[in-house]
């Protein structure tokens, strides 16, 4: 009779909603970062661990949600559509704000800046970028680095007009090498495989540290501009409850010094090993 089956339903709306209760509960819980390992100061293993000043950044995050941080440490160039598809919930790698980023996903207030380095052996003459004309370069896979040399070795297209414009290595013979991290980049420069390795500033300077014949010196053009970079959390399109602590926590971070403490900390720490 309907009484019976609507009590039947009804049971079975409650067990159900219980179900979405708890199963929403256990996810609230824990906070997933993804990053890439292999970049100190910012992240890199100890102990097999990710540690670094993105780590601490996202613990930070993690004690105001109230929440248990999770990381994923996963391929660099994989980590902004596992944020966009909400598979993470944010991405802290010291990412570089850029235009085309942001149309997958939201960045946080900046919380460092960066230029592009390359990594050249000590005796070498190189002193611009237009001097890795005919040489082989290694970045790592995704990175900004991978798109100034990229752009500069295919050109780019004007997008008004649709015109192209010539590259400062196009037709020189310059290619690149993409790898998974600046340090096996760096191993191949050690062997010979690659000439330079272009890497934003303190993984550059710490990956040049760990060789005797290697220094670290800035990107710069023959015309004596620069690359100028900015790192910020990768949050979800629209979740701006999300994006609003993020940066409340940035910004508290910012404000205790404690962004540029860490960043001595973890220089330090991940140029010993
Ligand atoms: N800042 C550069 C970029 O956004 C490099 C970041 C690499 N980060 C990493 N964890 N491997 O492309």
């Amino acid at each position: 009779n309907s009484k019976k089956i609507i009590s039947v339903l009804l049971v079975v709306a409650l067990v159900m909603s219980m179900f979405a209760l708890t199963s929403c509960k256990k996810e609230e819980d824990v906070l997933t970062v993804y990053t890439n390992a292999e970049f100190p100061p910012f992240e890199y293993l100890s102990d097999n661990k990710p540690v670094g000043v993105d780590m601490q950044i996202a613990q930070a995050i993690a004690d105001e949600l109230g929440m248990k941080l999770e990381i994923k440490n996963v391929k660099f160039d994989t980590i902004l559509t596992s944020i966009s598809s909400g598979k993470g919930d944010l991405g802290i790698a010291g990412i570089t704000v850029t235009p085309e980023r942001a149309e997958s996903v939201n960045f946080s207030e900046n919380y460092i800046t960066s230029t592009q380095y390359m990594v050249i052996k000590n005796d070498s003459e190189i002193k611009t970028i237009e001097d890795l004309a005919g040489l082989k370069i290694g970045v790592q896979l995704g990175t900004t680095g991978d798109f100034i040399i990229s752009d500069e070795i295919s050109g780019t297209e004007d997008e008004e007009t649709g015109e192209h414009i010539k590259g400062v290595l196009e037709g020189t013979g310059a290619t690149v090498t993409q790898y998974n991290s600046a340090a096996d980049a760096a191993v191949n420069m050690d062997s010979g495989k690659v000439d330079v390795v272009v890497i934003d500033m303190l993984p550059a300077e710490i990956v040049a540290g760990q060789y005797d014949n290697f220094k670290a010196i800035e990107l710069v053009y023959a015309d004596g501009s620069k690359t100028d970079e900015s790192y910020a959390v990768a949050v979800k399109k629209g979740n701006k409850e999300l994006l609003d602590t993020v940066n409340k926590v940035i910004n508290r971070l910012i404000e205790e010094g404690k962004i540029d403490k860490w960043v001595v900390e973890h220089t330090t720490q991940s140029s010993k090993g």
